[in-house]
């Protein structure tokens, strides 16, 4: 009787586990950034391209031992942007771009000293986020480090 019900019981966690993978593929399509997008981008797709647009300037600074420059206090939106998948936006999508959002303000901060660590930590907190929700755009930030 009691395996029986374990048995039962990882069935519904492998259910469980199948229906989250499924609701994910909304993200695989963004994985192209190059073909637009019939249904428009999301905004969260359109922050995302502006937020590598920084890191590739980012990266141009810390190598030439520049200063970041203006914080990027809109990229604080990550949190509300409409993701082309609304399923997206769960508790694990928000600790993520929390961990994001302090990496940005570290690096901001950061020493010159400190800045190429910091820099390398920003890179790694969009990385973080992307193995566990959306694959696609890692070749794409791992360019970044
Ligand atoms: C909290 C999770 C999270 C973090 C942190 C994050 N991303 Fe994303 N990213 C996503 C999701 C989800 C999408 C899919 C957006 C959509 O389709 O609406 C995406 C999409 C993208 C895309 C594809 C955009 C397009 O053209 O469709 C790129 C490139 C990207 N992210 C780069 C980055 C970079 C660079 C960073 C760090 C500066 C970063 N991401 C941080 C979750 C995250």
């Amino acid at each position: 009787m009691l395996t029986t019900r374990k048995f039962q019981f990882c069935l519904l966690l492998v259910g469980i586990i199948l229906v989250l993978f499924t609701t994910i593929p909304g993200c695989d399509k963004n994985k192209k950034t190059t073909v637009i997008n019939p249904n428009g981008d999301s905004e969260l797709a359109l922050l995302m391209r502006e937020m590598t647009d920084y890191m590739v300037l980012q990266k141009i600074n810390v190598a030439g031992g520049k200063e970041p420059g203006k914080y990027p206090l809109h990229f604080s939106a990550i949190h509300a942007a409409q993701p082309t998948d609304p399923e997206v936006r769960d508790d694990v999508f928000t600790g993520f771009a929390d961990h994001f959002i302090n990496k940005l303000k570290e690096f901001n901060g950061a020493t010159p000293e400190n800045r190429q660590d910091a820099y390398k930590q920003l890179v790694q907190s969009c990385a973080g986020c992307h193995q566990q929700i959306c694959p696609g755009p890692l070749a794409k930030i791992n360019k970044l480090y």
